[in-house]
């Protein structure tokens, strides 16, 4: 490994040049984050769906079950335009379109919430008094401020880009480190400057062009999930790789076992990039919902008012062991997953680098 490579892993304190890549909607845990990080990666935590109040909480609870570093995540834009506040017409128009299927599992109308998304502001606050090792984000640059306040408080951070204009602003704006995710990633693609479906470059091509214009270290993500992905990675100029639909499939995420056994079956050669379930674009396994909704994009509200939507379905399609109305958030790597316990994996890593 070359000197700057290894400045990185000096700098995150990391034997292994492995990010697991943080899961939002609850996907995330403890244990995963701090299995990643005591064998040398860094593990992360997708905080981007939890109340504020719950931040501070949770860092512990991490710091408690690693003596390693491990970063929190959030989602820098909380809304799209349109979604933010709905008055009755608009929450009635938007119940429409869901209505069916809350009809078909036997789920109620629900009430409208205060919010449909945690504030942004609010999280970030609370992640700033909790101090987290290090903060990496997505749909966003954080203000100057809030870079300048990771700084004195020796939080380290990490920004997310899908184009080579977002990398330059993220460089731009002093992060220490840049993910660059190509389009083959599972979940979503976190686009900012532009439309997601106008940066939809793969990881190869992205991180080349990433590296050689930012002067951040820049760890590779998207279709990556055994060593020699890593190292694949490290020879297009990055100097880690973020992996996350190979930890997703691991006992210790926060998925359940029907998306497990679907990322190991023949279905995952089938990978989808839909707005159906959040309202913002993310690849994942084709089912029905994504069937149902592919010539009907126009009618879904903008996120999070789609995303509120469904997440209150899942509980019931979860019960009625019904695959095809739940996502299934998915990479483009997924058919070559081999292992199915976090610290496996890790070994495996370790072993092939
Ligand atoms: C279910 C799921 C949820 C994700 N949620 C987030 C998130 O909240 N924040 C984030 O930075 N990345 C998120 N990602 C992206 C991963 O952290 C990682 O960058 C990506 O999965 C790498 O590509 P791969 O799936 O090909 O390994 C998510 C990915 C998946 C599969």
């Amino acid at each position: 490994m070359s000197a700057t490579q290894s400045d990185l892993m000096q700098r995150f304190e990391l034997d292994l040049p492995v990010v697991q890549g943080p899961f939002g909607g609850g996907l995330s845990t403890v244990q995963l984050a701090a299995t990643v990080s005591d064998r040398g990666g860094l593990g992360s935590f997708g905080a981007h769906a939890r109340a504020p109040e719950t931040i501070a909480t949770l860092t512990r609870e991490l710091a408690a079950a690693t003596s390693r570093r491990f970063a929190l995540n959030l989602w820098i834009s909380d809304h799209d335009p349109g979604g933010e506040r709905l008055d009755a017409a608009e929450f009635d128009r938007a119940w429409r379109v869901f209505e069916p299927f809350y009809r078909e599992l036997g789920v109620e109308r629900p009430e409208p919430p205060t919010r449909f998304h945690p504030s942004y502001d609010a999280q970030v606050e609370a992640l700033l008094e909790a101090r987290p090792p290090v903060f990496s984000f997505v749909f966003g640059v954080p203000s100057s401020t809030v870079i300048q306040a990771c700084r004195q408080r020796d939080i380290l951070t990490v920004g997310t880009a899908t184009s080579v204009a977002e990398a330059e602003a993220l460089d731009a704006a002093g992060v220490d480190a840049i993910v660059a995710t190509g389009a083959e990633a599972g979940g979503h693609r976190v686009s900012w400057l532009e439309r997601a479906e106008d940066a939809l470059m793969g990881t190869f091509a992205l991180v080349q062009l990433v590296a050689d214009r930012v002067r951040a270290p820049v760890i590779a993500a998207g279709g990556i999930a055994d060593a020699r992905g890593v190292r694949a990675a490290l020879a297009l100029g990055a100097q880690a790789a973020q992996i996350g639909t190979a930890f997703l499939a691991c006992a210790e995420s926060g998925t359940t076992d029907a998306h497990r056994a679907i990322l190991f079956g023949p279905e995952a050669h089938r990978t989808r990039l839909t707005r159906a379930f959040t309202g913002r674009l993310a690849r994942g396994v084709r089912n029905r919902w994504i069937e149902t909704f592919e010539a009907r994009q126009h009618e879904l509200p903008p996120f999070p008012v789609t995303a509120w939507f469904v997440s209150n379905l899942r509980a019931a399609a979860q019960a009625a062991g019904d695959t095809g109305l739940v996502s299934l958030w998915c990479g483009q790597i997924a058919p070559n997953l081999r292992h199915r316990h976090a610290a496996e994996l890790m070994q495996a890593l370790h072993d092939g680098l």
